[in-house]
């Protein structure tokens, strides 16, 4: 008991960081710590930062201030590339996703950003002879593809799906790198309630088997205090409340700054 025990860092932090657009404070000095094997939400209503701290934390945006730590290691001058290597993925909240690319092709780039970067340079001076072979990415996208149910949806275009599977596709091209950090920007919207409950239960087990720590900024937000760990809530720029789902939901701060409407017609019905 008395033998100093020193805590890991947390899988991601971001500690006071500031992004100025002109003169807009978009994000005020906020911190965020989000551990391995857990889901945190970041809620807070539109325009109060969520992109924007996503654009930090996965190497788009280089903050004004402040120092993103990926596993204690300062990553904030790294490139959104270097991260992706280093084992963080993401979604967009608008789908971005290539025309003219299957949606296992897709998968297959995702896949070997992060294991097989050196192995590109020898496909294009081979042209691509790789496809005849089996490729290690194959069983991880086979099993993506059958958690996900897109199998069917393998050897289509990734473009011209409807935005909810356009979201499933996203999600396996972040899965297919095994990701250490998980980014998610709004990964339900557009779904309809079947597909947000298989979805919600697929990234539980995913949590669960793998251990990634995910960062989940939803709109819904009784689907995000009942996925979440911790919950943090931006408002303007700045983080007004962070704790367990409980917490934020009897916080009065964050109640009166967003939640209040929701929780009352939850505690209606
Ligand atoms: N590229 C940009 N240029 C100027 N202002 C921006 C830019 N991106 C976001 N903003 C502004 O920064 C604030 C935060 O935006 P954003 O991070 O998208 O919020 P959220 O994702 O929480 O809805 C908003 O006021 C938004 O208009
Ligand atoms: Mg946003």
């Amino acid at each position: 008991m008395n033998t100093p025990s020193v805590a890991p860092p947390p899988r991601l932090a971001a500690r006071d960081i500031t992004v100025r657009f002109g003169g807009l404070l978009a994000l005020d000095s906020v911190d965020i710590e989000v551990a391995a094997g857990t889901i945190t939400g970041l809620v807070g209503p539109n325009g109060a930062g969520k992109s924007t701290l996503f654009a930090v934390l996965s190497g788009l945006r280089p903050p004004q201030g402040g120092t993103v730590l990926l596993d204690g290691r300062d990553v904030t001058r790294a490139s959104a590339q270097g991260r992706a290597r280093s084992g963080m993925a993401r979604t967009f909240q608008h789908p971005e996703l290539f025309t003219g690319l299957t949606v296992r092709e897709h998968l297959e780039l995702a896949y070997r950003v992060r294991f097989a970067h050196r192995r590109l340079w020898s496909d294009l001076l081979t042209g691509g002879a790789f496809r005849r072979a089996p490729a290690p990415e194959a069983g991880r996208i086979a099993e993506l593809a059958a958690q996900l149910e897109i199998e069917h949806l393998l050897d289509g275009p990734a473009i011209g799906l409807p935005l909810g599977t356009s979201r499933l596709i996203e999600l396996a091209r972040s899965l297919a790198c095994d990701p250490a950090v998980l980014l998610l920007d709004e990964p339900f919207s557009g779904l309809d309630s079947h597909e947000t409950t298989r979805l919600a239960g697929t990234l539980r087990e995913i949590v669960e088997r793998d251990g990634p720590a995910v960062l989940l900024v939803e709109h819904d937000v009784e689907l995000v205090l009942g996925l979440s760990a911790r919950v943090a809530v931006l408002d303007f720029g700045r983080m007004i409340a962070h704790g367990t789902p409980a917490d934020i939901a009897a916080d009065p701060r964050v109640r009166a700054a967003y939640l209040g409407e929701a929780i009352t017609e939850q505690e209606d019905q």
